[in-house]
């Protein structure tokens, strides 16, 4: 099946008389014992048919966590003591951030690198352990050339690590390229609708989904059937929402492009974040409080449009310009989109 039919179809109860078309929500702390599940620590139904779904998109077998920061610690975990992780120095800052608490306590080294530099990245996965990367990067929107670096990596020993919110499971398969982890923040584009907390990983070997299920089940980074089935619903019309949010975000990167205050447009060219730089700080500043339609919010990937200016985060590298503020195209009508852009602008 093609990935717009899997969205659908994937993860849905075996077709019987009388079965529901829909997975139910399986609240439930243990189970009758005897089976393979037991304990609601160690498995639930309606994480199952998630996983499926997730598993199904990407190419591989999928584990749920309750956030996707949840499934990067877990994944960060498996470096051993002193190991070396290779990370692009414009990720996502939470996951910066957990790079530099470790780093700090002394569990792990870690190498930042400039990912569109792929000569640099390349050769800094050298004697890496693990090689993290996010692709386009959260906020900057940096593309990695995932074809070059995943081979190179790989050949130095490393595991590879995909971050692949931004640009979901429809738009670029990192499995598929030979990554060996692709992890989720699920908050954003999967369940699409800012109502829910939710991450994912995803791996192709077995091997490896059987150390990091035993970490979840010993750690317990367990999510909520009801935001697992929250989740799952709103996978459903992923493919419909990328499809409308990425054709708005297009139309409107062109036309901030043409706008005299913004220096900059970044966009990727895909996906449906765009980050205009404006040259004037203040403007920046002033758009989050003066736009009417857009919800001036942090996170992203839902069906409503919200922006911010990154830098309001002291989290946010410096390196992040002052004057950028972070678009996530809804599915609004682009017009509306636009005249409350402009009127906020101006
Ligand atoms: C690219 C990326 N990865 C990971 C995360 C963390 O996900 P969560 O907020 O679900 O823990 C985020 C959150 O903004 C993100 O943007």
């Amino acid at each position: 099946m093609r990935p717009a039919t899997l969205t659908v179809h994937a993860g849905r109860p075996a077709r019987e008389p009388d079965a529901p078309l829909n997975p139910p929500i399986t609240m439930a702390a243990t189970y009758v014992a005897g089976g393979d599940v037991e304990y609601g620590r160690y498995g639930n139904p309606t994480w199952t048919a998630l996983e499926e779904a997730i598993g199904a998109l990407e190419g591989g077998r999928c584990l749920c966590f309750p956030s996707g920061l949840a499934a990067a610690s877990t994944v960060l975990d498996l470096v051993a003591q002193d190991g070396l992780v290779v990370a692009p120095r414009h990720a996502y800052n939470g996951t910066i951030s957990q790079l530099a608490d470790l780093e700090s306590r002394g569990r792990l080294r870690t190498t930042l690198v400039d990912i569109t530099d792929t000569d640099a990245v390349i050769a800094a996965c050298d004697d890496a352990a693990l090689v993290w990367l996010e692709s386009p990067t959260n906020p900057a929107l940096e593309s990695a050339d995932l074809a070059r670096i995943i081979p190179a990596a790989k050949e130095a020993g490393a595991h590879i690590v995909v971050d692949n919110t931004f640009a979901t499971p429809l738009l670029q398969q990192p499995l598929s390229l030979g990554a060996d982890i692709v992890v989720h923040s699920a908050t954003k584009y999967l369940a699409g609708h800012s109502d829910v907390q939710m991450g994912a990983i995803v791996v192709s070997d077995d091997e490896l989904l059987g150390v990091l299920k035993g970490r979840r089940d010993l750690y317990g980074a367990v999510a909520g059937p009801f935001e697992a089935w929250l989740t799952l619903r709103g996978l459903r019309t992923l493919s419909l929402r990328v499809e409308r949010a990425q054709d708005n975000a297009r139309e409107l990167a062109a036309r901030l492009g043409t706008r005299p205050e913004v220096s900059e447009v970044r966009y990727p060219g895909f996906g449906a974040i765009v980050a205009p730089v404006f040259a004037d700080e203040a403007i920046a500043d002033a758009l989050q409080h003066r736009t009417k339609l857009w919800a001036y919010a942090t996170s992203l990937g839902g069906v409503e449009s919200t922006l911010e200016r990154r830098r309001r985060w002291r989290a946010e590298p410096a390196t992040i310009p002052p004057g950028l503020v972070r678009l996530s195209v809804g599915v609004e009508d682009v017009e509306d989109l636009w005249d409350d852009l402009v009127q906020a602008i101006e």
